[in-house]
């Protein structure tokens, strides 16, 4: 059966992949390609960064290596956990906090900010390669901490689930709802601004 497909409606034309790209939460068991998930990671990589800090770190377990696998499942919460283990891959993001410059060791204000574009780089890189990615609020930081020995000034950010979208049947009632449903946003007007806040940018 071919993959689900949910194309944003958008208001003008914009590119395919950021089009296309979604949040499955059922995914097809099979593995994901390594020179894929490298590419992955590679556009991740070229993300902009404040000061260039790149402040973008991955801890990733493939399903067949299930050791590390349910290590990095363990810190999803249970709702998370609950389908994300269809994946056949996973990853936990975490940003460095402060800047490791020789002369500047303040705190990076973007680093979440950062660590963010870095990840949606790596979920249009994963869209463009057929995949899709969702990422996860819902992770419990300081038990990726305990987990992964992650050290002091760094923070788990979010979970990442990746594979290529499977069939929305294989998921329990209320997800399958959720998995069918039309993606929304909020209208361009309600958030561009110009002026002052609130007044609407001519667009
Ligand atoms: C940082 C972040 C955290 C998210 N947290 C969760 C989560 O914990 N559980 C979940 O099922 N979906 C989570 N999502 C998925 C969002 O609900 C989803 O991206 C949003 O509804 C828009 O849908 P779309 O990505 O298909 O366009 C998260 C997405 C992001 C970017």
């Amino acid at each position: 059966m071919a993959a689900l497909k949910k194309p944003a409606e958008t208001s003008v034309p914009i590119h395919d992949i950021i089009r296309h790209r979604w949040s499955p939460r059922s995914f097809e068991s099979r593995p994901v390609e390594r020179e894929k998930l490298r590419a992955m990671f590679e556009a991740a990589r070229w993300a902009a960064s404040s000061y260039n800090a790149q402040p973008w770190y991955y801890i990733i377990a493939t399903k067949d290596d299930p050791e590390n696998y349910k290590k990095v499942l363990e810190t999803f919460v249970e709702f998370n956990q609950g389908w994300a283990k269809g994946a056949p891959v996973l990853a936990l993001s975490v940003a460095q906090m402060n800047f490791a410059m020789p002369d500047n060791k303040s705190p990076n204000r973007h680093a979440f900010h950062d660590m963010g574009q870095a990840s949606a780089n790596l979920a249009l890189q994963a869209n463009a390669l057929g995949l899709e990615v969702h990422q996860m609020a819902g992770i419990l930081p300081e038990k990726a901490r305990e987990i992964f020995g992650i050290p002091v000034g760094y923070e788990a950010v979010a979970g990442i689930a990746i594979g290529y979208p499977g069939e929305p049947e294989a998921l329990p009632d209320g997800l399958r709802d959720r998995e069918l449903a039309k993606r929304t946003r909020k209208e361009l007007h309600s958030f561009v601004f110009t002026g002052k806040w609130g007044e609407k940018a001519k667009l």
